[in-house]
């Protein structure tokens, strides 16, 4: 009996149904507790979705190509990874599982994109983040952040990106200097920080690689509606990382990627007389929108691009 308890599982598949307990058996003595918890659950699910599904061989290998594909398509430049994860939602749910008391309330988070970039440029507050003429309707944004509570949070750093009324990042129009329509400012005594720019567009989001492909097969529209997203970042708070979305948008509640929620929908209201600047022209707009940051670790995201 001894020998029977300490004698190696023995490894020699007899059949499909008993497969995934010997996958798990093989992994169950991985040191790591967290990897072992989540492989298991990988590797049940992923047998599990193929039995459902009965998946063919033929399926199998398109599927495996399809994984190299993202890998091929993605660079310095664009992130074909996160733009899949974002396409079937798995990205929002990551973000609402971690976000608003870990899923239990409603959260200003969202999920970060493709195209957050280190390092934009510290900007006054009051400034504007055009680095190189963009044509568009003037946007002042007056923005502020506060703990839940309601209570002013100061120096927190805010990182602003977004496209531009083309619906281009800079970094995928060679029209746009590098680090157009990008800046990080820093919130005053009161939590406020505040800027110029233009009122982006929505987009349609890149659909040359195999997530275009998935959205082409699926008949889904490759549109966002337009947003400015916003990660702000200070000690003692959880780094909120997320998008404030245009009200007038024809796309507002078919976000490809699924990144609306009614609580990011801001008010882009558009200005009545004299604009805060003589050369902003007619129509200019006005967002004024408040971010709760929750008590909690402050990380920075893996840039998606560089
Ligand atoms: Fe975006």
């Amino acid at each position: 009996m001894l020998e029977a308890q300490l004698k190696p599982r023995s490894h020699i598949i007899e059949d499909a149904s008993t497969l995934t307990d010997v996958v798990l058996d093989a992994m169950s003595k991985a040191p790591d507790l967290r990897l072992r918890q989540v492989m298991a659950s990988f590797v049940r699910h992923m047998h599990d979705f193929a039995r459902e599904v009965r998946l063919t061989e033929a399926e199998f290998e398109l599927g495996l190509d399809f994984l190299n594909r993202i890998g091929q398509a993605t660079n310095d430049c664009h992130n074909e990874a996160v733009l899949f994860s974002d396409i079937i939602g798995f990205s929002t749910l990551v973000c609402l599982l971690n976000n608003g008391q870990n899923g239990a309330t409603e959260t200003a988070a969202a999920l970060l994109g493709p195209f957050w970039r280190m390092h934009s440029p510290q900007t006054e507050n009051g400034g504007s983040i055009l680095r190189s003429p963009t044509p568009g309707p003037a946007l002042f944004a007056h923005c502020r952040v506060t703990d839940p509570e309601g209570r002013p949070l100061a120096g927190v750093e805010v990182d602003v990106w977004q496209a531009s009324p083309v619906g281009l990042y800079e970094n995928q129009d060679p029209d746009q200097v590098d680090m157009n329509l990008r800046g990080k400012f820093r919130t005053d005594d009161e939590g406020r920080f505040w800027f110029r720019s233009v009122k982006p567009a929505g987009y349609p989001v890149p659909t040359h690689g195999p997530a275009g492909d998935l959205l082409k097969a699926q008949k889904r529209h490759p549109f966002r509606p337009a947003h400015l997203h916003f990660l702000a970042y200070r000690p003692g708070y959880k780094t909120l990382i997320t998008q404030v979305f245009v009200d007038d948008d024809g796309h507002l509640d078919s976000d490809v990627v699924f990144g609306v929620t009614r609580a990011l929908v801001g008010d882009f209201a558009e200005g009545r007389g004299t604009p805060p600047a003589p050369d902003a022209g007619a129509p200019w707009y006005r967002l004024d929108y408040a971010f709760v940051m929750e008590p909690g670790e402050a990380k920075l995201p893996v840039p998606p691009i560089r």
